[in-house]
């Protein structure tokens, strides 16, 4: 069989070292490919006006499956400060490679996987019944919507005369807002649609169904969201009787699931969300886990079958330049897993995660975000392992 091509996408900051570590994990877990490097990030913002250049677009339309570390991005104006004085003031603005890649691909699936690992320093502990610590044993797996949603890019401040005249048309706008200059107010419209919510929770309920999740829950707020987070509830209850009736369906208001995020998270299974509670969601759990250092994603089309993981961390730009990188690459390692388990080489993904856990669990090789260190080049003499020793020590349980 031929070998398959990987697409890498180092970007900025910590991302190379991350991505280094892991494809190291990779080929000694014997998944053998060829790696390409694809451009993304800020220095193709500065040099080209584009962080994410068309040959990059072609790259992944071509081989489907990246692995992408983390880029940095800056506000608006500070973005085009640092452009190179040749493109200056030529019309170039800068917006988020990674938004660009979703929604050039249509990479509406997010997925965000947080599990407790045992032995983990950072695992989130809380009294129980009879004031003991307990430990509870987290395995959420969180679907975000990724496309649309509040993050839909459609947004306004002194919106145009005839979308403020639409606005207008809503007896609620009219009433409260109606009197107010147009130039002070700022819109941010959040769209669902129904082909979308239903991508979405078809992903959640499959993987539910896949996995032996007993439950899905919408996480939303549709008493007050009536349109959008209502569309999306009421989809659901249609989805999971014609098609999941074996899978029971919750429905929690975000508000009260982050109030409820430490009281019982081992009670849930498949969280389905829009794009910014999926967001939040999937940051809250991935606290209870040990935080940005263990929290993996990957994000699909399932028509197109491209497809990007990547660690939820960005690029760490004060540890960038570290002579040794000290950051955990286990986030990014598992996100490489979550690759494995979508082209079908599950049994190597396994065999890694075992192999992440192991090291975990034993404890004697730790990053110095789990020795709670504040990081520092000296972590290293202070005993914590760095992000090339750490991926030894997974290579040695494989
Ligand atoms: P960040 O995730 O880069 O870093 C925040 C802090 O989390 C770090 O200072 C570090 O203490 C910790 N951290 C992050 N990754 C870690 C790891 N692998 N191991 C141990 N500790 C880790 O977020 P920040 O500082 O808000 O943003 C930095 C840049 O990254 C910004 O330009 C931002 O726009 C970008 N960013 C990019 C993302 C992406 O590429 N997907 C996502 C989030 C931010
Ligand atoms: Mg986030």
């Amino acid at each position: 069989m031929s070998k398959r091509t990987i697409v890498t996408l180092p970007g900025d900051g910590i991302g190379r070292s991350v991505l280094d570590a892991s494809i190291r994990v990779l080929t000694a877990a014997g998944f053998d490919a060829n790696y390409v490097e694809g451009d993304i990030g800020w220095e193709f913002w500065k040099n080209e006006g584009n962080p994410l250049p068309e040959r990059t677009l072609k790259l992944l339309k071509e081989h489907k499956i990246a692995l992408f570390g983390a880029i940095t991005s800056k506000p608006k104006d500070a973005a085009a400060a640092e452009l190179d004085e040749s493109l200056q003031n030529k019309g170039y603005v800068y917006s988020s490679p990674i938004v660009n890649l979703r929604q050039h691909f249509g990479l509406d699936i997010c997925m965000r996987p947080c599990h407790t690992y045992k032995g983990n320093p950072l695992n989130f502990i809380r009294r129980g019944k009879g004031n003991e610590i307990e430990e509870p044993l987290v395995d959420v797996v969180i679907f975000r919507q990724n496309t649309e949603g509040l993050y839909s890019g459609i947004e306004w401040s002194d919106p145009p005369e005839n979308v403020f005249q639409a606005l207008k048309s809503h007896p609620k706008f009219e009433k409260n807002f109606g009197n107010i200059p147009k130039n002070e107010i700022s819109i941010s419209t959040r769209v669902f649609t129904k082909n979308a919510v239903e991508r979405i929770l078809t992903a959640a309920f499959e993987h539910a169904k896949k996995y032996n999740y007993k439950s899905v829950t919408v996480c939303e707020k549709p008493n007050v969201l009536r349109e959008t987070s209502g569309m999306m509830y009421k989809m659901a209850m249609e989805i999971q009787s014609e098609r999941y009736p074996e899978i029971e369906l919750w429905n929690t208001n975000v508000d009260a699931q982050m109030m409820w995020l430490t009281k019982n998270p081992e009670n849930y299974g498949v969280i389905v969300a829009g794009n910014l509670f999926g967001d939040i969601i999937s940051d809250g759990f991935a606290g209870l886990i040990g935080g940005l250092g263990f929290a993996c994603s990957a994000q699909y089309n399932p028509d197109s079958g491209v497809a990007v993981f990547e660690p939820t961390h960005g690029s760490a730009p004060k540890y960038a330049d570290f002579p040794v990188s000290i950051v955990n690459p286990v986030a990014m390692i598992e996100s490489s897993c979550m690759m494995l388990d979508f082209i079908g080489e599950e049994q190597k993904a396994k065999k890694i995660r075992s192999a992440v856990a192991a090291v975990i669990e034993e404890g004697k090789v730790r990053t110095y975000d789990m020795m709670k260190m504040s990081g520092t080049p000296d972590v290293l003499e202070n005993g914590a392992a760095s992000t090339s020793e750490m991926a030894d020590a997974v290579i040695a349980k494989l």
